[in-house]
Parts: C-alpha cells; structure tokens; sequence
C-alpha cells in the first residue's frame, strides 16, 4: 500500500502503525523542523525495528552559506535568476575542465553510478532544496540514543552530501 503524508503532521503520524524497517533518504532535512520529523519517525518503529536515514551533513559555515544560497533562490523569481546566473557558468566551466583534464565528457557521464539524474537536474534539485537543515554524525547517534535507538551502521561524508545511518530500536 502506499500513502501520501506529511511527517509533521502528528494526527498522520499517529495513525500510521509500527513497521519493522523506516527508511528515509534525503527527506527529513528538507521538512522545515528536522528534530520534530526525526522525533515522528523514531515513534514509528516496532520492537527491534530499522531506521534507515540519510541526513545532510553538517559543514558549519559552508552549510549555513549553501541555506543562504537556497532561500535566495526559493524566495523569488529574481533570486532564482540571479543565483542561476552565478551557479549555471560554474558549473558549465567546472565540467568543461574536468572533461578536458579527464579525457571524458564529464556532462555525460555524470549521475551514470549514482541517483541518475542529469547534471542540470541535479544541480536545480540541490540549488531548490529549501527548508533546508543539517545535522554531523554526533548529533544524530545522540540525538537517537536518548529516544532508545542503538546505531548499527553508519556512512559519514566530509561534504556537503548526506550522512547514512542505520539505527535498531533497543
Ligand atoms: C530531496 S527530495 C528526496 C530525495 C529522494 N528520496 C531521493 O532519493 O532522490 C525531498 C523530499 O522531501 C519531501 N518532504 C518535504 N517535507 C516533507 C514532509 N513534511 N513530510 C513528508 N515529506 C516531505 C518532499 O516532498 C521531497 O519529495
């Protein structure tokens, strides 16, 4: 069965029962209010049940400047134009060098190994990801112990992208 709903909406979350696997990529960061969406799914699991989450990661001021960058563009037509005037030359020039210095057409070989999305795509996707919040490893492994969830696996990055987590209730 599949059911459309809204993470922070309690009286949806409180109807829904408990599964044995919750799994969640790239979503909870997006949600407006991360700790209360991650609150929601934890109440979600049975006894001995996975957590599977990917949650951005946390770079300090470089995150706090990429949420600057998104509002901008999510704000108005004006600061999508103005943002995609400066994102759209870099990262044109930026595959046109590594396609040169690799000996391969970067534009089309990008996304082959990952989500399979295309460059453009994937650059307006990340460029209009706004809310937007960010967490490190430290403060979600904390952050799900308190509410009685042990970590099993974790794959952190040291970029902007998504840390991976895998949690078992106790
Ligand atoms: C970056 S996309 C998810 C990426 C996707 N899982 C993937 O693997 O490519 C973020 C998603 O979060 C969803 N979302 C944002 N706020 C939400 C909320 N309050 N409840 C449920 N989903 C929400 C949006 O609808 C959007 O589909």
């Amino acid at each position: 069965m599949v059911e459309r709903g809204d993470i922070l909406d309690q009286d949806f979350v409180r109807s829904l029962p408990t599964f044995d696997v919750v799994y969640s990529w790239g979503v909870l960061h997006h949600t407006g209010d991360m700790w209360q969406a991650l609150r929601n799914v934890a109440t979600l699991l049975s006894d001995r049940g996975r957590l599977c989450l990917a949650l951005s990661n946390d770079q300090g001021w470089r995150s706090k400047i990429w949420r600057l960058v998104k509002r901008c563009y999510c704000a108005s037509t004006l600061g999508k134009c103005a943002i995609c005037a400066v994102f759209i030359p870099y990262v044109v020039i930026r595959c046109c060098c590594s396609s040169v210095v690799r000996r391969r057409n970067t534009f089309a070989e990008y996304g082959k190994n990952t989500r399979g999305m295309s460059l453009f795509y994937d650059w307006f996707d990340w460029l209009g990801g706004y809310p937007y919040e960010v967490a490190s490893v430290g403060e979600v492994v904390d952050f799900f112990s308190r509410h009685g969830l042990r970590v099993e696996k974790i794959k952190a990055v040291n970029n902007h992208g998504c840390n991976e987590f895998t949690f078992v209730k106790q």
